[in-house]
């Protein structure tokens, strides 16, 4: 945990934007795998760390802000509990910890919240995504799983997503650190990865390494030589030469803050010469992308910058064709790019999903209003202020049953020049990501150096 002054800091901001009634925040519980007491790993709610810090299943909290209390619900561990797990710092200390004076047991919360419902004054609470917390929230407060959603607060989620948006220093401590441990990871995938190596040989590292740095993996890893399948979790194919390795792994720390970093490295010692013309696109790209990462800078148009050079890359490739601008408007770079430069990062590595893209990534002023096929995934497009993190990941991505669609529909022949793109139907994909805070000058790469252009990881993988 950081120091409880922290956490009575950030509470005292959120507590100042409510003039009556409560904010309820739930934990997570431990998730059943297959039985009861066979669970997954548990992770703790983002935002319920950010106030509390306590990373320990079954917590609930209230802020109440008619009588300026903050009041912890959860239990003690029992003699059972003792026995089967140890003895562990209890809930109290845990609570002093978090700056807390006030505890009561859990089975206290449900009356609580009758005789508040009966004030009739408001109960706020952010939209719950765990299957537990949705049932314990509709029967609490007596409402449908399926009115949940809009029932939420949408006060409360603008000032949680505005608080947690910017990075304070000791938060900003913790993500540098996610994204070195990230980078020393990746350098050691690509130096031990070997042709005739099973892909999930390579994850098993990711994970030992993420393990016994104290922390444990943000997301399940993506280590595969299928890297045109944007969120590829299989892990069983054969590496052989000729191929290229898409390694998009990332680290949380202790107190729970991510990195998402990829790099793509040939499975040989060297790209072949189409590989290393695709991948120098794709690193012109997030140059470029990152080079105009200001505050006041719309995200939106940090991604357009990516397509249009990317769309400029493969022009030069001979995969593209026509106006730029033009390609790019109508959407016909989503051939080679389906999805978004990027997404804002923290506790959680899509930072805030949980609480509406529309509210972290858009604003009312700039509201995600479209359909069209690659610019629809773009999960961040507002204007950034300092202290923003955020990852840069443009990539591209030759997915051969979307070439047979578009080629059957005759789409965006004036952009896409298919008789070349047949040459490289069974190229896969390339991606780079590093993950930046944004600073009052421009922006900052979180982390170490990884290796990135063609030579250093070329030198690497010799
Ligand atoms: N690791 C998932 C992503 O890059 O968004
Ligand atoms: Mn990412
Ligand atoms: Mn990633």
């Amino acid at each position: 945990m950081f120091d409880k002054e922290v956490y009575i800091k950030r509470r005292k901001i959120l507590k100042s934007n409510f003039d009556s009634g409560i904010l309820l925040f739930l934990g997570n519980e431990d998730s059943p795998m297959n039985y009861a007491d066979n669970t997954y790993h548990f992770r703790q709610d983002s935002t319920f760390l950010y106030y509390f810090g306590i990373s320990e299943p079954a917590l609930a909290a209230v802020f109440d802000i008619d009588s300026d209390e903050i009041i912890l619900f959860g239990n003690e561990m029992g003699i059972d509990d003792i026995v089967w797990m140890g003895r562990q710092k209890t809930l109290k200390e845990k609570s002093v910890d978090s700056g807390l004076t006030h505890v009561q047991p859990l089975g206290e919360l449900d009356e609580y919240l009758i005789q508040y419902k009966q004030k009739k004054r408001a109960i706020r609470f952010l939209p719950p995504y765990r299957p537990e917390n949705k049932i314990k929230l509709a029967s609490w407060l007596d409402i449908s799983i399926t009115e949940l959603k809009s029932a939420a607060s949408v006060k409360l989620i603008k000032a949680v997503v505005a608080q947690r948006s910017k990075k304070s220093a000791e938060e900003i401590v913790e993500l540098d650190k996610a994204a070195s441990i990230s980078a020393d990871i990746h350098l050691m995938v690509m130096q031990q990865a070997k042709p005739g190596m099973y892909e999930r040989e390579l994850a098993a590292k990711i994970q030992e390494a993420a393990l016994s740095y104290g922390g444990n993996l943000a997301y399940a890893a993506i280590l595969t030589v299928r890297g045109e399948i944007l969120h590829n979790h299989y892990h069983g194919n054969i590496l052989k030469e000729g191929q290229m390795v898409l390694n998009d792994s990332g680290v949380e720390t202790a107190l729970g803050y991510a990195g998402d970093l990829t790099r793509t490295f040939p499975v040989s010692k060297k790209f072949s010469s189409k590989q290393k013309d695709v991948y120098n696109v794709v690193l012109d790209a997030y140059t470029n992308a990152k080079n105009a990462l200001a505050p006041g800078i719309r995200y939106l148009d940090i991604h357009l910058t990516s397509c249009k050079t990317l769309t400029q890359g493969l022009k030069d490739i001979g995969l593209m064709r026509g106006n730029v601008d033009d390609a790019v408007e109508a959407g016909a770079h989503a051939m080679f790019f389906q999805c978004g430069t990027g997404h804002m990062m923290g506790l959680d590595v899509h930072d805030m999903e949980d609480l509406g893209e529309q509210y972290v990534g858009y604003t009312d002023d700039l509201k995600k209003n479209t359909t069209q096929f690659g610019l629809k995934s773009l999960r961040l497009g507002k204007a950034l202020e300092t202290g923003y993190v955020l990852t840069v990941e443009p990539g591209v991505y030759i997915i051969p049953e979307l070439i047979d669609r578009w080629k059957a529909e005759n789409k965006f022949v004036e952009f896409i020049n298919y008789e070349k793109l047949d040459q490289f139907r069974d190229f896969t994909g390339i991606r780079v990501e590093d993950d930046f805070l944004i600073t009052e000058k421009g922006s900052r790469m979180l982390g170490k150096h990884l290796a990135l252009s063609v030579d250093e990881i070329e030198s690497i993988r010799n």
